[in-house]
């Protein structure tokens, strides 16, 4: 049987052919998000489905989508998909897990070099023409050696980048999560007040969810350090943009390196982005030309075990697995 596959993106070509070779690829290759309202009709025959994390996969969506089967989302993050209706509904949802962690700590590690040695202002100051004579006051930013980096989310990610610091003498700490670690580490977890008192850098890596949605608040930040840093490259609204603002323009933070905001895209207008105080930079934690093709293979082969009738490898609701079978065996 052939199956009629929805790709709301174009992808890496390795990963088309993959898909092509198991259906009939009916593809979004707009340089800008699928309309929701085409989605919603390109769903209505398909068997599966490959989206972006700017695709909001709820109710709305699957309602009318009667033969679909799985969601694979090409992205590690999982927000955009609403697993209680895509469990109610009997259908499958992936995501990306391991491909984008090298990707992701090396970008977590430029921001923090760029951000605390100035980079982007040094930059923008020579091309301007205001480099008139080398001066020993001028272009100062922060040594990055000798700080701590305190680490929200000792996940995949989290502990690739804290691996990367003793390259740079810095003593990496974790925040107390109180949830079981999967492996061994050698950083030290403490406890919030701790963490925050002793962290130079925090760098966030935790998945949003209604308990880290505004996790970093007015409180949180009151907390750190005076002088400290902030780097987000995990999602925006982990962070009230709102109070981080206010802690950058009363000198509180000295710096906030930004890969992700709670509303994206955004351009220079944006308060945060515009800010003195700011690196920002448009959600490129994975955006390396290996990493995306590894995530576009990743994401159709889970697509594809899954139109096969088997176990994906990266399942987030296996309690759709039981449920599966009713789209399954429409197939006799
Ligand atoms: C993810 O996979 O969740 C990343 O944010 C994509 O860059």
């Amino acid at each position: 049987m052939s199956f009629v596959i929805v790709v709301t993106r174009a992808i890496h070509p390795d990963a088309l052919s993959l898909l092509n070779q198991h259906g009939t690829v009916r593809l979004w290759d707009q340089p800008h998000p699928i309309p929701r309202g085409v989605l919603q009709d390109w769903l209505k025959d398909a068997d599966a489905a490959l989206t972006m994390l700017t695709d909001r996969i709820d109710d709305g969506v699957l309602n009318d989508a009667s033969s679909l089967r799985v969601v694979s989302n090409m992205a590690v993050g999982y927000d955009n998909l609403d697993l209680v209706a895509l469990t109610h509904h009997g259908i499958l949802a992936t995501n990306t897990p391991d491909v984008l962690t090298e990707a992701t700590a090396e970008l977590t590690w430029a921001l923090i070099l760029a951000l605390l040695r100035g980079l982007v202002p040094s930059r923008e100051a020579l091309l301007a023409g205001e480099w008139t004579s080398w001066s020993p006051d001028a272009f100062l930013g922060t040594e990055v050696s000798g700080k701590t980096l305190g680490i929200v989310g000792l996940g995949r990610i989290g502990l690739a980048v804290a691996r990367r610091s003793p390259a740079f003498n810095v003593r990496a700490v974790a925040l107390e999560s109180g949830k079981a670690v999967p492996h061994a580490s050698p950083f030290p977890r403490l406890p919030r007040r701790e963490f925050l008192e002793s962290a130079d850098i925090v760098s966030l890596h935790v998945p949003l969810t209604a308990s880290t949605r505004h996790l970093v608040n007015r409180e949180w930040l009151d907390a750190m350090k005076s002088g400290s840093f902030l780097v987000n490259t995990a999602r925006g609204a982990i962070v009230d943009e709102l109070a981080l603002k206010e802690a950058l323009d009363s000198g509180k933070l000295a710096g906030a390196a930004l890969d992700v905001f709670n509303e994206e895209p955004i351009n220079g207008h944006h308060p945060l982005a515009s800010h003195p105080r700011v690196l920002a930079t448009p959600h490129i934690g994975s955006a390396t030309y290996e990493t995306r093709r590894q995530m576009a293979l990743r994401a159709a082969g889970n697509l594809v075990t899954a139109l096969s009738g088997k176990r994906p490898p990266d399942l987030l609701n296996g309690e759709a697995w039981p449920g599966r079978t009713q789209r399954f065996l429409n197939d006799g």
